[in-house]
Formats: structure tokens, sequence, C-alpha cells
């Protein structure tokens, strides 16, 4: 589900990205000599080349269908008629659909923010459709999501894939799922925990230990994990009262920001955990809370200094901020992680 960020614009797939990815034992095995035997071939049999590869889990997961997708319509240059023909020949069977796979990519935020700033509403399918250019062309140089973690090249191909399949809205599958989760994961900051780069077990152990959490600090990683998106909507619909690029703002509300990010119930309750529908994953939450216990005021810079840490006592009493912040970590440190795949 978790692919990594890639920095810089994303360039077209070329001829040698594709024949270097043909030429793989595991996709080589799946055609005959003939059907790879140059470009023109490979051409020629795109539709048989593509079913083969999205027909293949593996393959269909490290993005060699959307990856193939992507050089047939950037670098083939298909006219119409052939763009119809292909369709009408390419298998239904996983089959990226905008409301299986586009519209999941689009987080609230994203959505919010375009629908606000621009009029464009990346929820709508309609809206997108009609805008695919631009906005496929805004991921791929990587210039949107603006302030956001953008998109890995895996996931930008998914549109293009999308395109090459005839814009399908959704797949029988998807059909029920009205409310899909977004799986753009949050940044997450370079932190050493003794040595080793923070992740879920190793801050939970901390957490569960109490340890001090040296050198973690609002302005290199806390800050960076709030998308610009999540900001500006948060600051809107606060009416400016949260800012959560701002350190006095963050630590004064800390403790009801832990609160919105480890709600428990996502769809049911009335309340929903932030951002929703593209919960945090727990490292990132584990993270905030080891910042926020920290003290009356945590961390702001490397600078800093704690002077008024909380009583350790206090983790006990819910009557107490660390207290408070304490049973909200507890609580959530139990249930599952959405984004792991189960
Ligand atoms: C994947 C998510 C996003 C996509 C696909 C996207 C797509 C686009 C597109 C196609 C445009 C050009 C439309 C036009 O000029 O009318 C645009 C412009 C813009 N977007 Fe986004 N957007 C995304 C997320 C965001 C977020 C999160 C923000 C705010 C934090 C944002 C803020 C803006 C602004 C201010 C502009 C106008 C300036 C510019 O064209 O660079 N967008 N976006």
């Amino acid at each position: 589900m978790a692919t990594p960020k890639e920095e810089g614009p994303k360039s077209n797939e070329t001829w040698n990205d594709i024949k270097s990815m043909l030429d793989e034992p595991d996709v080589k095995k799946l055609f005959t000599t003939q059907q790879l035997s140059d470009q023109d071939a490979v051409k020629n049999n795109r539709v048989a080349i593509y079913n083969g590869l999205k027909n293949d889990d593996d393959l269909r997961k490290k993005g060699y269908s959307y990856k193939f997708a992507a050089w047939v319509l950037d670098e083939l240059k298909l006219n119409d008629e052939e763009l119809k023909s292909d369709q009408t020949k390419i298998d239904s069977n996983h089959g990226v659909t905008y409301l299986g796979d586009i519209k999941p990519m689009f987080t609230d935020c994203d959505q919010w923010n375009m629908k606000t700033k621009r009029g464009l509403d990346l929820h709508d399918y309609t809206a997108v459709v009609k805008n695919y250019g631009p906005i496929y062309g805004k991921v791929k140089n990587r210039s949107m999501p603006m302030g956001g973690p953008k998109w890995s090249d895996i996931q930008i191909n998914m549109l293009p894939a999308w395109k090459y399949e005839g814009y399908k809205d959704s797949s029988p599958q998807a059909k029920n799922n009205t409310d899909v989760m977004s799986y753009m994961e949050p940044y997450f900051p370079e932190y050493k925990i003794d040595g080793v780069q923070a992740n879920e077990n190793n801050l939970k152990e901390a957490l569960d230990q109490n340890k001090n959490f040296d050198g973690l600090t609002f302005d290199f990683h806390i800050k960076p994990m709030f998308a610009l998106g999540h900001r500006d909507k948060m600051f809107d619909v606060t009416s400016g009262h949260i800012d959560l690029h701002d350190f006095v703002s963050v630590n004064e509300e800390k403790v009801n920001i832990l609160f919105k990010l480890t709600l428990p119930n996502i769809m049911k309750s009335g309340k929903k955990r932030m951002p929703q529908r593209n919960p945090w994953p727990k490292k990132n939450i584990y993270l905030f809370y080891a910042w926020a216990k920290q003290g009356e005021t945590s961390k702001k810079g490397v600078t800093s200094t704690i002077k008024d840490e909380y009583n350790p006592n206090d983790l006990e009493n819910p009557k107490t901020d660390l207290g408070k912040m304490h049973s909200y970590y507890v609580y959530y440190r139990d249930l599952p992680d959405i984004h792991k795949d189960s």
C-alpha cells in the first residue's frame, strides 16, 4: 500500500524503461519471444501485454501495468480510434476505477482545497474526467498536491492506466464503497531512537517505557507531518483558531489535536478521526504524542529546552493534560492500524 515518494518531476516512461521492465525474467515468461521482439512488436501486442501485466498480482502491485499504460499513452500517441479499439480488448479483471483507485488518492484536504481555491471537485467523477489533462500534468510535475507528500511514480502512472481502460467509474467490487478511505501517507520525518530510525515498534516501546525523546522538535519533526492542505483546511474550519504550522497554536491545542488524531471510529460516530478518511499511520501519531508529552511547552526547535516537564504521576490522572493524552494513546495503541494490509 505504501509506496516510496520520489523527488522532482516524473519524466515520461521511455522505450528503454519499458524494454528493461519487459526483460525481467518474471515478466518475460508471461509472453512469447515474438510478442516482445522489438518496439514495433510490443506496440502491436500492447493490449495482450497490458492484460498479462495487470493479471499478475505481483507485477500489478509493483506498478508494471500502470507504467506500461503510461508509455502507451504518453509515447505511442494512439489516436481516438486505436484507443477505443484497445479498450474493447482490455480485460475487465483488476481494472483501474475511479472509485476504487483514483478517488482514494485525493485526500479530503486535497478535495477541499481544490474545490474552494479553484472550483475543481476532485471527489466528483465527471469533474476529474473533464480535467484529466491538467490533473495528470500537476501530479506528474509534482507541483500538486501543494505542500503535501507528493505521489509516487506508481500512483502517478495509475492515472494513464485509468484513462487507458476508458475512465471506468466503478468496478462491481467497488460499487458499494461510497466512502472511500484515502491511502496517501503523510510525511514521516527522520528521527532516531537509540540509533534506529523511528518506527511504529520502537516508538511504542519508548512511549511505554516513558523514555525521553531527545531532539524531537516541532520545527523539524511535527510541523512537516501536517501537509499544507491539512493546515489550510483546519485553519479555515476553525476560523483561524488552529494553525497546524504554528508552534504556539499546536502546543496550546495539542491535547485536543491528539484526541482528534486518535478517535476510534472513522465512519460511524458523528465525530471523525482527523484527517478525515485519511488517518495517519500509527508511527505518525506516536511521534506526535512523544513530542506533546515533553512538557507544558514542548520543544519548538533544536535550541529549546523543557522547563515545565509534566509530572510523571499525572500519566494516570485523567484530569490532567498528560493523563488525558496518555489515555488517548493507550486506547489508540490497541486499535488495529488501518494502513496495514490484513
Ligand atoms: C492531488 C491533489 C491535487 C491535484 C490533482 C490538484 C490539481 C490542480 C490543478 C489541475 C490546478 C490548476 C487548475 C487551475 O489553474 O484552475 C491546481 C491549482 C492550484 N491548486 Fe491544486 N491540486 C491538488 C491539491 C492541492 C492542495 C492540497 C492545495 C492547497 C494546499 C492546492 C492548491 C492549489 C492552488 C492555490 C492552485 C492555483 C495555483 C497553481 O495553479 O499552482 N491544490 N491544482
